[in-house]
């Protein structure tokens, strides 16, 4: 028998009811929809509303998107990883009460935090897990309720990030499909230009840093987008060279979703057409933990057996890299 590979069997997704439009975002700040439009390519983002609900209520919707879809029984899940930057508290890890509230009771499960890419490295922990023979059934989560550390007064971020959750199941499979190759790196120098600072055991939390938003993220953007473009390219290249494959065996492109022009950037570099780049930004916004997820979400019906598929993500950390995955199964749909 050859090599057990690790494969997507079923993916979930859920985004809140509330949809705040770029038309909205100009009542609140000094901004405009064509601003927006041209320089991120988005046009809504969907936003949790409702008073005490977190993170949790985000993923245990997706979650059990999959669970309906799928027709699983939540007790065959052996694990829960939720990959978000936005946990429901600093401990106990909003995976444990998201696998408790899907019903998945003989599952273990934890958090990940590694900002944009956290379900990118999620989904490196999520194959390892399988490759490994230990377990069969591993829910991976990435879910992130950005809008509870955004400053609606701050224009440079707040049109930028919106709520949302995807799930996907990997299970064993034995055809070869499934992941293929990753290259992830990290960089803490790049922390200084994107981070939510406070409240963690560096940074406390006081009542004069809250005075001055100090509970919310910043980001210098164009660093950013500089150091995103260069890293998630030069990725991609490198698992396209190390797997001997050329542009044109590539069916799809599932690029984190941060920026419009970062992703036709990317596109570009590697010459992919644009056919082929998934892309939903216009939607959702940047969803951070979520966007992968909610990309195969939207796409799963076209997506087919045997389809190569490119994952790349960059975020804070600096944190980034890319996955080569065959996609294992053709939707029903
Ligand atoms: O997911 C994690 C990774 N995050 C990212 O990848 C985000 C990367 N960065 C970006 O996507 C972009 O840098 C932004 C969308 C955040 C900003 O776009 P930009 O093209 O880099 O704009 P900028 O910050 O250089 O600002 C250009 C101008 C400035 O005005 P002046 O100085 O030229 O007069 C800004 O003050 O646009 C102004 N500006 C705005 N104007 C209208 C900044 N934000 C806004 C706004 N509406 N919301």
């Amino acid at each position: 028998m050859g090599k057990i590979s690790a494969a997507i069997t079923a993916v979930g997704a859920y985004v809140p009811e509330y949809v705040l439009t770029n038309q909205i975002l100009e009542t609140l700040v000094d901004t405009n929809d064509e601003w927006i439009t041209s320089r991120t390519g988005i046009k809504e983002r969907r936003i949790l509303k409702e008073e005490g609900k977190g993170t949790s209520y985000l993923a245990i919707k997706a979650a059990q998107d999959l669970i309906d879809k799928k027709g699983i029984d939540p007790k065959t899940i052996e694990l829960v990883i939720v990959a978000t930057a936005t946990p429901d508290m600093k401990a106990a890890s909003t995976a444990s009460f998201t696998a408790t509230e899907i019903g998945a009771t003989n599952a273990f499960s934890f958090d990940m935090d590694a900002a944009c890419s956290g379900f990118l490295y999620g989904m490196s922990v999520a194959t390892s897990y399988i490759e490994s023979g230990r377990y069969k059934n591993v829910l991976l989560i990435g879910a992130d309720k950005m809008s509870s550390i955004i400053n609606y007064k701050d224009r440079a971020t707040c049109i930028i990030f919106g709520d949302g959750a995807g799930a996907v199941l990997f299970e064993p499979n034995d055809e070869g499909l499934g992941f293929q190759d990753e290259y992830l790196r990290s960089d803490g120098t790049g922390r200084e230009f994107l981070q939510a600072t406070y409240g963690g055991s560096s940074y406390a939390l006081t009542p004069e840093i809250l005075e001055k938003g100090g509970q919310y993220a910043f980001q210098e953007g164009k660093t950013v987008f500089k150091n995103a473009v260069f890293n998630m390219a030069d990725a991609t290249f490198k698992i396209l060279e190390r797997n001997n494959l050329t542009i044109e065996d590539v069916n799809w492109l599932a690029a984190h979703q941060a920026n419009k022009r970062i992703i036709d950037a990317i596109a570009q570099r590697i010459e992919l057409e644009e056919e082929k780049v998934m892309i939903n930004i216009h939607k959702y916004g940047n969803t951070t933990s979520a966007t992968l997820p909610l990309l195969l979400n939207d796409y799963e019906s076209q997506l087919k057996k045997g389809d190569k598929v490119i994952f790349a993500a960059f975020g804070g950390g600096f944190s980034w890299g890319a996955i080569y995955l065959k996609w294992a199964y053709n939707s029903v749909n």
